[in-house]
């Protein structure tokens, strides 16, 4: 029905149209972009969903500092509103995670709903471990582990990496 695979060459276009649907206009001013500005998406985490070649749904992944770990952020995702409950989101987010894997990184945190992202192994940070560079919900500040124990001992603010 649909077919995950690697974000190509010409695809932004219609990602930045598919993400202003879902998330409207206001989202440049999340607090999550202020780690995206002026620093480009993993080229190799990026992955889209195509059904009878329209591109509906897109991951990315921003590298990011957790205190003085390296992380990744994980997002935007963003599923084509008429066509949500399919399992497009799930099944971008479990590649993006397999690849990200194996590609050795170990953390990965975003800022999300707990209920839809536990599915895929994330957990709420406890409160004051993490700090955003800016408002955000508490409730919805996530981790996932990659390796085990990759999330032991880290705290701080979560940063734009590179700075
Ligand atoms: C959130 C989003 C990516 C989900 O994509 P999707 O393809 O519908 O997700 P899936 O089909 O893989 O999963 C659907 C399941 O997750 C559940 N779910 C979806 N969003 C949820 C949420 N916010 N909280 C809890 N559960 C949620 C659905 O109820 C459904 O459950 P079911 O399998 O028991 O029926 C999509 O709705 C979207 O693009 N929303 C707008 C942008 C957005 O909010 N992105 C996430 C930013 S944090």
């Amino acid at each position: 029905m649909f077919d995950i695979l690697p974000e190509r060459a010409g695809d932004d276009p219609a990602i930045e149209a598919l993400l202003d649907r879902s998330f409207g206009p206001g989202r440049f001013a999340k607090t999550a972009y202020r780690l995206r500005e002026g620093v480009e998406a993993v080229a190799s985490l990026s992955f889209i969903a195509l059904a009878e070649g329209k591109l509906i749904g897109s991951i990315r992944f921003w590298p990011v500092q957790v205190g003085f770990t390296p992380a990744l952020l994980l997002g935007p995702l963003a599923v084509e509103p008429a066509l949500v409950g399919r399992g497009i989101g799930l099944g971008l987010m479990k590649r993006g995670l397999q690849s990200a894997q194996e590609e050795g990184h170990r953390l990965v945190v975003l800022v999300g709903d707990e209920p839809y992202y536990a599915r895929v192994g994330f957990a709420r940070v406890p409160p004051g471990q993490l700090f955003m560079p800016g408002p955000v919900d508490p409730a919805r500040l996530l981790v996932r582990e990659l390796v085990a124990g990759a999330f032991d001992g880290v705290s701080g603010e979560i940063r734009r990496w590179p700075g």
